[in-house]
């Protein structure tokens, strides 16, 4: 039987949208719910309880939205936060299990790296699940604080100079520990592939996190007997907790779609 509620999407503002974007790629047939939380993004710089509480709010919104599994697209709830969301009523997915099996599964050497905002960083999040995987994994992890920023000023060309030399410099420690593997662990960090590629060179490999969650939603929908039928056009919403102001900018970078303002929605989340 067809299960045609949507899959819910949540990050802590637009970035998310890069995983939403692997998501109707890998299953063109579903309806999204996406909710960013554009009035208190970032969430990279919080507490653990701060962004606990903002994680159990943006899920209770889904909720309401009557979604057949949430999706967490911020790396920094998937590694801080996920462990509370397990007593949801709905299948619940984090971005760390499943791009950690990715890395592990294509890694030559062993050495993988992973890059993230502080929060994801500081709380070692891939390098637990990597070595529970492969106890003798080399985890280096470096936290890319003006990633998200460039990318959200635009900047994200691979012949950007400024980009370019703010990639090296983050990356640094990924070149020394001669990493031939790297987890994207932040929403925004696939719009930089190009430059973080042109980096690194093309020996190393790169992780979308959106990718690999694509393939594994994708995958339980099938076993479970939950996907869509795909008999009515698919429905994309997006609710936004600021004014939607610049979302088409941004969406047409981060979701490489572009939609108006107008159709998306503010919500208050502050009664949840
Ligand atoms: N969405 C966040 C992440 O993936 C990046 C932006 C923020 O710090 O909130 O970690």
């Amino acid at each position: 039987m067809a299960d045609s509620r949507a899959i819910g999407i949540f990050d802590s503002g637009l970035g998310g949208l890069t995983v939403a974007k692997e998501i109707i790629k890998r299953l063109p047939d579903e309806n999204i719910v996406y909710f960013g939380d554009t009035g208190r993004v970032p969430y990279g710089t919080r507490s653990r309880e701060t962004i606990q509480k903002y994680a159990a709010q943006d899920e209770s919104f889904l909720l309401k939205k009557d979604v057949k599994l949430i999706i967490a697209a911020c790396g920094t709830v998937s590694s801080v936060a996920a462990d509370s969301s397990g007593n949801l009523p709905v299948p619940f997915f984090e971005m760390v299990t499943h791009a950690a099996a990715a890395a592990v599964a294509v890694t030559k050497n062993k050495k993988i790296g992973v890059i993230g905002t502080s929060a994801t960083v500081a709380s070692g999040s891939h390098k637990k699940e990597i070595l529970r995987l492969m106890p003798d994994a080399d985890v280096t992890a470096a936290a890319c604080s003006l990633f998200v920023p460039l990318v959200e000023e635009g900047w994200y060309a691979s012949d950007d100079i400024v980009v370019t030399q703010t990639v090296k410099r983050y990356l640094e420690p990924i070149v020394k520990a001669q990493c031939d593997t790297l987890i994207l662990g932040c929403t925004h960090y696939p719009v930089l592939i190009k430059a973080i590629s042109a980096v690194l060179g093309d020996k190393v490999s790169l992780i979308n996190p959106g990718v690999a969650v694509a393939e594994a939603v994708a995958y339980y929908l099938g076993k479970y007997g939950m996907s869509n039928s795909g008999n009515a056009e698919p429905t994309h919403s997006f609710f936004v907790s600021d004014k939607p102001a610049s979302f088409k900018n941004q969406a047409s970078v981060l979701l490489g779609e572009e939609i108006d303002d107008s159709k998306v929605e503010q919500v208050d989340l502050s009664s949840l």
